[in-house]
């Protein structure tokens, strides 16, 4: 059970423009929101709804037979979605959205152990069969590896010192709860740094759960993806919530937008005028509004991108 806001799905549904007997991929399905909202507008279309969290798929089924049966949905990896729908005989669609991280349920179960505010085991696995879990890599990783995640995932200033005190903590005994590392990091800032605005594990929860789920990986690999698939006129909408992953993202976009070494100065012959294969449609990322924030303040650092296939 359980609540997830789905964050600007009044922006995300007008840049898709599902038409109604269009071919329609949700990459993260969640709770279903953003799913519900496409599929009440494609009465004659077909909608493929991703996840790889056995519990997203079990409790959105029953929510999204109320809007209709033209739907399938496939547990798996959004980094091998273009695979699986070809597996599935679908080889054109037209239009992609992705509303990256973890849903409201997945951050609030305690037992999933994302929550710096819950005492609960280490885990943060999106995906309950995937090997590596939060436990094996603060127990397990090598002081260098660990002090990398922190900084490149989290970009925590106190990586150094967190990473370090892991390394001597866990010769003693084994960290295996949320509590344990949240007082560990604790104990690893100055009492100025506490007093900050925002929850002093945040960061360093925020790198453990991009490793823990590839989230960078997996999304470069969707990112590569993509374009086979679309349809002149086809688009793709994603909403970020970290800048590691709106930087790809946006290079990406921007990559299929801009041709490279196009120099509006020169003239050139028509047949000279390279185009870029994709127009943007937001120039700058959409963020949530005001009433939105209001009502949701975890759709605060959300990002929302998309593109038009021409
Ligand atoms: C923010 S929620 C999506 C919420 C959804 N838009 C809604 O309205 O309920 C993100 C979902 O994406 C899933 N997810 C994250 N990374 C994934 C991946 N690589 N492949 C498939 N699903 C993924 C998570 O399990 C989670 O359920």
């Amino acid at each position: 059970m359980g609540y997830h806001y789905s964050v600007m799905l009044g922006e995300t549904i007008e840049l898709l423009s599902p038409k109604n007997d269009g071919i329609y991929v949700d990459l993260t399905l969640g709770r279903g929101g953003t799913s519900e909202a496409i599929l009440q507008r494609i009465p004659n279309g077909h909608l493929y709804s991703f996840d790889l969290d056995d519990e997203a798929l079990e409790e959105s089924r029953s929510r999204l037979e109320q809007s209709g049966n033209n739907f399938t949905l496939v547990k798996s990896n959004f980094a091998y979605f273009a695979d699986r729908l070809r597996e599935m005989g679908v080889t054109k669609v037209d239009g992609i959205t992705a509303d990256l991280g973890v849903s409201s349920p997945q951050f609030d179960e305690a037992n999933r152990g994302f929550s710096y505010r819950e005492d609960a085991p280490l885990d943060m696995r999106m995906d309950q069969n995937n090997p590596l879990n939060a436990t094996i890599i603060v127990n397990a990783y090598p002081f260098e590896r660990l002090l990398k995640v922190f900084k490149e995932y989290g970009e925590d200033p106190f990586s150094y010192q967190i990473a370090k005190e892991i390394v001597r903590q866990r010769e003693k005994k084994t960290i295996e709860t949320t509590g344990e590392l949240v007082d560990l990091i604790k104990r690893c800032k100055p009492a100025k740094e506490l007093a900050k605005k925002g929850h002093p594990a945040k960061q360093i929860f925020q790198a453990l759960r991009v490793e823990v789920n590839d989230e960078l990986g997996n999304l470069r690999k969707m990112l590569d993806s993509f374009d086979g698939l679309l349809t002149s006129g086809g688009r793709i909408a994603i909403i970020t919530f970290q800048s590691l992953e709106d930087r790809l993202v946006k290079e990406k976009f921007k990559s299929l937008t801009v041709v490279e070494g196009s120099r509006e100065d020169v003239m050139l012959f028509p047949n000279q005028i390279q185009e870029a294969p994709y127009r943007p449609l937001t120039k700058k990322p959409l963020v949530a509004s005001a009433e939105e924030l209001a009502e949701n303040h975890r759709s605060k650092p959300a990002k929302l991108r998309a593109i038009e296939k021409k």
